[in-house]
């Protein structure tokens, strides 16, 4: 999960690669580097650390180029080093690659490299790619074609893009499994995993499909297939902004995520409720609506939190719509022998709509006739592209990793596709503008949750020091328990666990003394009275307890450590208010031990390798 981006045209691209790298930071950061060719010089500067440590070596070096390339990296193969970080090069040092993915079999053509002499600096798959270019240069002089050789001996996933000392006048990338688009500009052109890093500049895209390789120059780019047949691109308009990608006065992209959810949820029911008829109305899912009401099953298949938001619709669909629903971990799903039919529906949910299992998960759906949906938020991803049909959550860039705005966004168009199926089965028209109302309500009622920030930071400075946490909720909050378990555990470190209540009992309540703090979601739905006996079990064993209870709760108080209080709702819609203060308290615990929030140790945004 790396971020790769390249410039050629009149500027200097330094300063260009720099500020693509810091956009595309989310995905990789654990060591950076940059390639460039000038008249004069072709030379490749790299670092351990972040992209800023390279910006520092680099405001020394005074390098001007028209062309160059840059990547931050997310290490698999290899340590984070000077030698494993990208730009790889031949021997020679006139070739330049960088590279998102994972080459699966570079050991095996190491083996032929090394054989045939080629010297190897680093433990990375990359750098066997570069070896091999160069094999193919010397065969057939022609850098496009010895990167399409070269590739056509490939195994495994690969967004690169390759310069050359000899071949000054162009970027050659290709992409399969991995994100690359191309970022037409005047006189110059760009090349990124995603627009992020380019949107500065242009918002003319060309989305790189599996198995395309192109020849970008400054002032035009043609592209080819694996088989070298010639393919037109089409270039779309992106609408994004240059705002929308930046902090906005905050400390940190979560925050910055956290506090639009009014926004964010807003946006992703605008125009999409139709009051008067008490249903909704979805595009992305025209003419499929009669298929998917009439579904035998509805799979859902998704990662992380996108999984949670799965969970969540799980209950949704079967309460409402009463289509039997199965949720999958996409990484077990694709390997798995699921039994899948032409009758079935599958959805699959994510947020960057790059993640490699999910989409792995859709590619094989599809062999098997299943009509295949995708949920997304980033446009023009490659599960958005590839899926029959589905929805955009529009709520807009999430740069943070812990993703935040995107999980609330995806429960608000799980809501609209439960209430657009329902209203085909037994729901009413009274019952359908209920629904909406309550949708209509969400965003004021979040806005009131975000005006404890402060409470909630007091709170979570109380729990800061705490090595173990347990979450514990039933029916739609069981998910949020989840949720709010990962969230603290991938920007805190601190171990937590999410679980059904019940099944507390069954084990985990061994775990439960005064040094073990348990967060329980405490909502007044038709589970309430079961969770007060599991706070009993907790209280009576000295468990610490924070309660995510309902505003006009008073009754619970005095049964536990602390409440942060959440506007109640109807029940499918409950978990888009409650998980709201677990992610502010993940939020200020990390703040609080003062780690890097935006780009957790370890972690990556968009994860496009398996
Ligand atoms: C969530 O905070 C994590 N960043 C991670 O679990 C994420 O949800 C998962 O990688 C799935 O990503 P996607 O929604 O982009 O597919």
């Amino acid at each position: 999960m790396c971020g790769i981006v390249g410039y050629i045209g009149n500027k200097n691209c330094v300063p260009i690669l720099l500020e693509g790298l810091k956009r595309l930071e989310y995905r990789g950061y654990d060591s950076a580097g940059i390639g460039i060719i000038n008249e004069t010089d072709c030379k490749v500067v790299k670092t351990k650390g972040k992209v800023a440590d390279l910006e520092k070596l680099l405001y020394n070096e005074n390098i001007y180029a028209n062309l160059g390339i840059g990547h931050t990296r997310w290490a698999t193969h290899g340590e984070p080093s000077i030698e494993n970080a990208h730009p790889h090069m031949n021997n020679d040092k006139t070739l330049f690659i960088i590279h998102n993915g994972i080459i699966e079999n570079y050991a095996s053509l190491k083996k032929g490299l090394l054989n045939e002499g080629y010297k190897f600096v680093s433990e990375t798959d990359t750098e066997v790619l570069a070896h091999l270019i160069d094999h193919y240069l010397k065969l057939k002089n022609n850098l496009f074609q010895a990167v399409r050789y070269a590739l056509n001996e490939v195994e495994g996933t690969y967004g690169i893009a390759v310069i050359y000392k000899n071949e000054p006048d162009k970027i050659v990338v290709a992409r399969k499994g991995s994100p690359l688009v191309i970022g037409v500009g005047k006189n110059e052109n760009f090349v990124a995993s995603d627009v992020n890093a380019l949107i500065t500049y242009t918002s003319q895209v060309v989305y790189l499909e599996d198995g395309e390789i192109a020849e970008v120059y400054k002032d035009h780019f043609h592209a080819k297939n694996i088989h070298d047949e010639e393919i037109i691109k089409e270039i779309h308009e992106v609408d994004l902004s240059v705002d929308e990608i930046t902090k906005g006065g905050y400390p940190h992209y979560m925050l910055k995520e956290i506090m639009e959810q009014p926004e964010s949820i807003y946006n992703s029911m605008r125009g999409r409720l139709v009051y008067e008829d008490g249903i909704s109305k979805l595009g992305g899912l025209q003419g499929y609506e009669e298929r998917i009401a009439n579904s035998d099953r509805i799979i859902i298949s998704a990662c992380g939190t996108s999984w949670h938001a799965g969970l969540v619709g799980e209950y949704m669909l079967e309460q409402y719509a009463g289509i039997p629903v199965e949720v999958e971990y996409a990484s077990e799903f694709r390997y798995r022998k699921p039994v899948i039919n032409s009758n079935d529906t599958i959805i699959f949910i994510s947020q960057s709509g790059e993640t490699a299992d999910t989409l792995a998960s859709l590619r094989e759906a599809k062999k098997k006739g299943a009509l295949c949906l995708g949920i997304c938020n980033v446009v023009g991803s490659s599960i958005a592209r590839e899926s029959d049909a589905g929805v955009y959550i529009h709520a807009g860039p999430e740069i943070g990793v812990a993703s935040t705005k995107a999980f609330t966004s995806q429960l608000v168009v799980l809501s609209l596709i439960t209430l657009l199926l329902a209203r085909r089965k037994s729901l009413n028209l009274l019952e359908g503008q209920e629904i909406i109302k309550e949708m209509q309500s969400l965003p004021s009622k979040v806005e009131r949750i975000l005006k404890q920030n402060k409470y909630i930071k007091e709170i979570a400075d109380k729990y800061a020091d705490c090595r173990n946490f347990l979450y514990l909720g039933r029916g739609y909050h069981f998910p949020v328990a989840l949720e709010g378990a990962l969230k603290l555990k991938e920007i805190s470190y601190i171990h937590a666990e999410g679980y059904p209540a019940a099944e507390m009992k069954h084990g985990p309540i061994a775990l439960i003394d005064e040094n073990m703090p348990v967060v329980f979601l405490a909502i007044k739905d038709s589970v309430y009275e079961k969770v007060l006996s599991n706070i009993q079990e907790v209280k009576a064993r000295k468990g610490r307890i924070l309660a995510i209870v309902n505003e006009e709760d008073n009754h619970i108080d005095k049964m536990v450590d602390h409440v942060i209080r959440v506007p109640k709702t109807i029940d499918m819609l409950q978990p888009i208010l409650s998980v709201i203060p677990l992610q502010l308290l993940a939020y200020h615990i990390a703040v609080k031990k003062g780690l890097n929030v935006d780009q957790p140790r370890n972690l990556a945004k968009s994860v496009t390798v398996e």
